[in-house]
C-alpha cells in the first residue's frame, strides 16, 4: 500500500502555536501549581514541547484510555493506563492529540471530576469539530482542521509516523 503524507501544519507553524498556548496557560494559572495530564500516547510530542514553556510549578502525569476491544465503533472506554496521583484539590491540565468524536474526553472528563479537582482543563492540539458525536469542547484548541486523518507530532497510523516533525494528511 502506498501512503502519501502532504504537509498541513509546518514544524514552524506547530512551535509557534504551543508557545502561544504556552503563555496563555502560564497567565491563567499565574501563582499556581499545576498537573499537567498527557493521555497516552498521541499528546506525548505536544505534551513534552507545552510543558518546557510554561513558567508555573508543574507536574506531569499519564493516562491512556482505550476501547474495551480496541474498536472505536462500540463506545465503550476504560482506563488501560490508570493515573497514578490523587486528583482532588488540584489543578489539573488534560493534554490531548486531537478532539474527534469527543469520547475520549468526555469520558477522561467524568472520570476526573468525580475525583474533586480544584479546576480541570482541557488542551487539544487539534480539534475536528465536524466529527463530534458527544457535547464536549477543549478550553484551549492549537488548530480546528477539516475531517482528514492525520499523522504525525506523536499522532500514528498503525503506530506509524509519530515522530514526523510536522502534521500531515495522510492519502491513501
Ligand atoms: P475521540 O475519542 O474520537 O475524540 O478520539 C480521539 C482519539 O482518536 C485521539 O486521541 C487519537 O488517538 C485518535 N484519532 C482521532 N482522529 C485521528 C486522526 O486523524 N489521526 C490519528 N489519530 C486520530
Ligand atoms: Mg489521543
Amino acid at each position: 500500500m502506498n501512503e502519501k503524507i502532504s504537509v498541513l501544519i509546518s514544524e514552524e507553524k506547530i512551535k509557534k502555536r504551543v508557545d502561544e498556548l504556552a503563555a496563555q496557560l502560564s497567565e491563567c494559572y499565574s501563582g499556581e501549581t499545576v498537573t499537567m495530564l498527557c493521555t497516552l500516547k498521541g499528546a506525548v510530542v505536544f505534551t513534552a514541547d507545552l510543558i518546557r514553556k510554561l513558567t508555573l510549578d508543574t507536574r506531569l502525569e499519564f493516562v491512556r484510555i482505550s476501547s474495551y476491544d480496541g474498536t472505536e465503533s462500540t463506545g465503550k472506554l476504560k482506563m488501560k493506563y490508570p493515573l497514578e496521583c490523587s486528583v482532588k484539590g488540584k489543578h489539573i491540565i488534560v493534554t490531548e492529540d486531537i478532539l474527534d468524536t469527543g469520547r475520549t474526553l468526555k469520558f477522561l472528563h467524568e472520570q476526573l471530576k468525580a475525583q474533586e479537582p480544584a479546576s480541570i482543563k482541557l488542551v487539544t492540539l487539534l480539534d475536528k469539530p465536524d466529527r463530534r458525536i458527544v457535547d464536549i469542547s477543549a478550553d484551549y484548541v492549537g488548530f480546528t482542521i477539516p475531517d482528514k486523518f492525520i499523522v504525525g507530532y506523536g499522532l500514528d497510523h498503525d503506530q506509524k509516523y509519530r515522530n514526523l516533525p510536522y502534521i500531515g494528511v495522510l492519502e491513501q
